[in-house]
């Protein structure tokens, strides 16, 4: 279905409710995604006929999306991951420049033993998602509890992030070929974040 979705996403035609139902598809693949990588914590459960053992999902775990479009996988994360805490990177891309600019934030203080998810659909240079890395290690995080989710990612972003921070885990649910002049992901699917909230025209 993934690939269905996908494509809903892509297609210029599709209208608002319809990227958002295939965003928020795609939103719940990728907390699947992660929480089968994140350490599960084993326990014993009692079934109508016995004990036995079993497994929770680990929930110490911050989710951060970057605003806007990252909000669009919140919904999804917080359903999977219902106890994360949850912190906020508000940052733009410069038009001109495509450098990413932070006119939000609100992270509290890290604790060592939590897993952090970056959340944002689009990886594109990979400015915004190094960016807020680098602000999530000054709030406390190792580097290697650091993850993030994308629904597309161009090869020149996922190179740059992993290249700045080798200890992410990173899971993009499509890659794409490669990014166009203005710094967009081609083919990708244009602007997520007005096509999510109805800023595009
Ligand atoms: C988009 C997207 C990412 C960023 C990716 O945000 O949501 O945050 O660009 O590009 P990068 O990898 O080159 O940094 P945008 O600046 O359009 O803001 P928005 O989320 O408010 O729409
Ligand atoms: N941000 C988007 O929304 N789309 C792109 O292709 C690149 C950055």
């Amino acid at each position: 279905m993934k690939d269905v979705w996908i494509t809903q996403l892509r297609d210029k035609q599709s209208a608002m409710d319809q990227f958002r139902q295939a965003a928020h598809q795609l939103g719940r693949w990728l907390a699947l995604e992660i929480a089968s990588l994140v350490e599960s914590v084993p326990c014993l459960v009692s079934s109508p006929l016995a004990e036995t053992a079993g497994s929770r999902v680990n929930q110490e775990v911050v989710l951060v999306p970057i605003v806007r479009a990252g909000l669009a996988l919140l919904p999804a994360f917080m359903d999977v991951f219902p106890r994360a805490r949850v912190a906020f990177l508000g940052l733009r891309r410069n038009e001109e420049t495509a450098q990413a600019e932070e006119y939000y934030a609100n992270i509290p203080k890290l604790r060592g033993n939590e897993t952090v998810i970056v959340l944002d659909p689009m990886l594109a240079t990979g400015g915004s998602a190094i960016l807020t890395c680098e602000r999530l290690v000054q709030a406390g995080v190792e580097p290697s509890r650091l993850m993030m989710a994308s629904v597309i990612g161009a090869p020149e972003g996922m190179n740059a992030l992993i290249q700045a921070i080798p200890q992410i885990q990173l899971v993009v649910a499509q890659m794409d070929s490669h990014l166009n002049e203005q710094k967009f992901i081609v083919p990708g699917l244009g602007d997520f974040g007005d096509r999510y909230f109805g800023t595009d025209e």
